[in-house]
């Protein structure tokens, strides 16, 4: 049997949408959780061509010793397929099975099937019952949770899409045993977000733990995406539709989506790109007065450690300005960031662009350096 003596609850508080998240190693094998999660009758599974023939058998037929009829909708694997052609499929599989909206949809998969499988739910008969079962690191501290869903757009990522919750998320680390070592080290940099963002503590326990989290130890891993998803759902509880707050969590992100832009999307994993990300947010953290010289090593060490880059492309500073005049954040044309107070406290601020350049600069600089 599963051990579930790891196995945490946490709630994220949203009111009559309030949900639960089950965290543990055997948890998408509890019947206890999949009863909750479930509305009664019938179940599509969405799932895509890597993730599928991992899991999706094995869940589907325990779902249906318990008594649920499920359909399994697989998707092609990828990034590239976030989009209206695949969402269709989506559709076509639930109109197809004449699925109502008292019926529950479920992802089992990384952020680009929850993301998607999450926004077909919203719109599908104006939104049925939806459950995250999120498979890579990513999509377990991040993006199974809080309710963001979307397709990208030829000319933007994630711009089509809605606030959805879903009503549970089943976070079984087992499922982190298949994963590729990058996509780990990926997801990695959400978690090392967390600590910077909301949590000194946090950050000094990830410290201690890298190795063990690399070695992906069962208690380690239960901890660090535990306390994660604690975080995440603090914010988003407080914050559900990003007015405020909830901006924090994209530390890293306007660096971040500029190197993926730049190098087009796929190049770099986005939490590489993130990883990066937060090293020049650091600089320019340290740079505003927030952090000390040493707090900034630390968070570079910590990232390097972790798997991900340090040093971003060489591009002259004017692209990397240029990419990001087009982040979500703007206001007024204006670029907004989001730098350290101290360690464990974020805010948003615009910067001038002078300063922007020198940080990125020095950190392209950094890699000539050490012969990077
Ligand atoms: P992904 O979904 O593409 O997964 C990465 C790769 O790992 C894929 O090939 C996938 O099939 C495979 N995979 C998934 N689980 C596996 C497992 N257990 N074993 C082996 N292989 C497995 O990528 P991701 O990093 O999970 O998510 C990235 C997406 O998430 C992006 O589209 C991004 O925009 C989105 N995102 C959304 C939010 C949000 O709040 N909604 C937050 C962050 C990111
Ligand atoms: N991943 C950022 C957010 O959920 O707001």
């Amino acid at each position: 049997m599963q051990d579930i003596s790891i196995m945490k609850t946490l709630k994220v508080s949203l009111g009559d949408r309030s949900y639960p998240i089950w965290i543990g190693s055997g948890v998408n094998r509890l019947q206890s959780c999949w009863q909750e999660a479930l509305a009664p009758g019938r179940v599509a599974l969405v799932t895509n061509d890597r993730v599928g023939p991992l899991y999706a058998e094995a869940i589907a037929q325990q779902l249906r010793e318990w008594k649920f009829s499920v359909v399994v909708i697989q998707l092609p694997d990828g990034e590239q397929t976030k989009d209206w052609q695949h969402l269709n499929l989506i559709f076509d599989q639930l109109m197809a099975h004449r699925f109502e909206r008292g019926e529950t949809l479920v992802a089992l998969g990384g952020g680009v099937v929850g993301d998607m499988a999450g926004f077909a739910a919203a719109c599908y008969q104006r939104g049925m019952r939806f459950v995250q079962v999120p498979t890579t690191l990513l999509a377990q501290v991040d993006s199974s949770v809080g309710g963001k869903t979307a397709i990208n757009h030829p000319l933007g990522k994630n711009m089509i899409g809605a606030f959805y919750q879903p009503a549970a998320v089943l976070i079984d680390t087992d499922t982190l045993a298949t994963l590729a070592p990058r996509e780990f080290s990926a997801g990695l940099a959400e978690v090392i977000k967390y600590g910077c963002i909301l949590d000194a503590e946090f950050f000094s326990w990830l410290e201690q733990s890298i190795d063990a989290l690399l070695a992906r130890e069962p208690a380690a891993l239960t901890t660090a995406i535990t306390r994660s998803c604690e975080l995440k759902a603090q914010v988003v509880a407080a914050d559900e539709r990003e007015s405020g707050l909830r901006a924090i969590l994209n530390f890293g992100h306007t660096f971040g989506h500029a190197i993926e832009a730049g190098l087009g999307f796929g190049s770099w994993l986005h939490g590489e790109a993130v990883g990066c990300g937060m090293v020049l947010a650091a600089d320019l953290s340290r740079r505003l007065g927030g952090i000390t010289a040493e707090q900034q090593q630390r968070i570079v060490r910590l990232v390097a450690r972790a798997g991900l880059p340090v040093v971003p492309p060489k591009w002259p500073a004017a692209r990397y300005l240029e990419l990001m005049s087009h982040d979500k954040k703007a206001q007024s044309g204006r670029i907004r960031y989001v730098v350290l107070r101290s360690m464990g406290a974020a805010e948003t601020s615009a910067v001038e662009s002078e300063l922007i350049t020198e940080v990125i600069e020095k950190a392209i600089a950094s890699g000539s350096d050490s012969g990077a």
